[in-house]
């Protein structure tokens, strides 16, 4: 039987503004789990990053159980009571709808998932970003699975020579999921010219060419397209198969090195570099910078190993070092240029209102004939 990771976060409230939650909350989610988890998983871990927890859960319900999504809804529905008796920030932010309705996407959590048969050894990563959005996750994915110039098993290793499906959302299509698939190497241009454009387009997953295994889930959640409203950013989460035939964890980690610039920061509508750190790490400055967590874990018979922490290492402090640099300098320009998202990205109403008014106050100058002029 195919074991099915699950993966789900949710800001349900935070310390001192969107830094972190408390740790009474963090114990109301683990209590919640397991109060209710006897006979629907086999395994779970939790773990904050910023103001979002992540709940990664082990079972063989497969991807979109009705009884696990609801076990999610539940969970963070319960843990946020006691986010509002504590009077944490934002109690219940993620939480947009007030019933359960079939899965819990498009009720505010995100969730991602990854269904196989276990190979005898099954090592994979569990990121969580937060101050960023799901087009953070584009440019890895990209050089992880389609540039052997970060992906050497893509000349080395045999059985990644095939290459890997993507499959790419329009995450500003509303109702429906709109889709495409498309092969690297053949059509690297096209997912290139796509997830260039990291507000709408999304990788949601990638699988082998050479297996048909999926290897990649992305949340893709937009909270802006369910509440209508700005709640917060859309910080996602990302499960990633590795080694074998699948990129090696080394291969996966090297693109978070370049502290890429990403969509999000303080009020979810600025652009700042993406910060790799270690797991349970708070937000700071400027509401930022973005930032990643990963966490390697083995499952096997349904069973997690303790999770190694990726970015806990001497050599991401250098990149740390660096990401500070490149936040520093783009926050130098305040809010001029590519330092802000444009207007159309902008997660707050008041400048839509600000426009208008403005736009109102705007007048056509005449232009002087040329006899008046003389
Ligand atoms: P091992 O030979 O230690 O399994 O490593 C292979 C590999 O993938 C290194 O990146
Ligand atoms: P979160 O989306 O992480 O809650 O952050 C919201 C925000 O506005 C930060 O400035
Ligand atoms: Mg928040
Ligand atoms: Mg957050």
């Amino acid at each position: 039987m195919k074991t099915t990771l699950t993966l789900a976060k949710a800001d349900i409230g935070s310390i001192g503004g969107h830094i972190r939650p408390s740790r009474r909350l963090l114990d109301a989610v683990a209590r919640q789990i397991k109060r209710r988890k006897a006979g629907l998983i086999s395994d779970f871990y939790m773990s904050h990053t910023g103001d979002d927890i992540a709940v990664l859960l082990v079972h063989k319900k497969g991807k979109n159980a009705r009884a696990i999504h609801k076990f999610i809804w539940d969970v963070f529905v319960a843990a946020s009571r006691e986010a509002h008796k504590q009077g944490l920030y934002g109690a219940g932010q993620d939480l947009l709808k007030d019933a359960f309705s079939g899965n819990v996407k498009g009720l505010g959590p995100g969730v991602c998932e990854l269904e196989f048969d276990e190979r005898p050894n099954e090592p994979f990563l569990a990121f969580a970003a937060d101050k960023t959005d799901p087009g953070a996750f584009n440019l890895p994915l990209y050089l992880a699975f389609a540039d052997p110039m970060y992906n050497s098993g893509l000349m080395l290793s045999p059985s990644m020579f095939k290459g890997f499906r993507f499959t790419i959302m329009d995450v500003s299509h509303v109702g429906a999921d709109r889709v495409i698939e498309l092969d690297a190497p053949e059509e690297i241009y096209d997912i290139a010219a796509l997830l260039r454009d990291n507000q709408r387009f999304v990788v949601e997953s990638v699988a082998s060419r050479g297996t048909g295994e999926q290897c990649v889930a992305v949340s893709t959640t937009r909270l802006h397209n369910i509440a209508g409203k700005y709640t917060g950013k859309d910080d996602p989460v990302m499960l990633v198969r590795v080694q074998g035939t699948f990129p090696a964890t080394g291969e996966v980690l090297q693109p978070f090195g370049i502290g890429h610039f990403v969509a999000g920061f303080m009020r979810g509508s600025h652009v700042g570099p993406l910060m790799p750190v270690r797991i349970n790490s708070a937000i700071s400055w400027f509401d930022g910078p973005p930032v990643v967590s990963c966490l390697a874990f083995c499952v096997h018979r349904g069973k997690l190993t303790e999770p190694a922490d990726a970015f806990d290492h001497p050599f991401w402090d250098h990149v740390r070092d660096n990401v500070s640099h490149k936040a520093m300098a783009m926050r130098e320009q305040g809010f001029s240029g590519c330092a802000m998202l444009p207007y159309q990205e902008l997660e707050y109403g008041g400048i839509v209102e600000k426009m208008e008014a403005l736009d109102r106050r705007f007048r056509i100058r005449k232009e002087k004939s040329a006899k008046t002029r003389k």
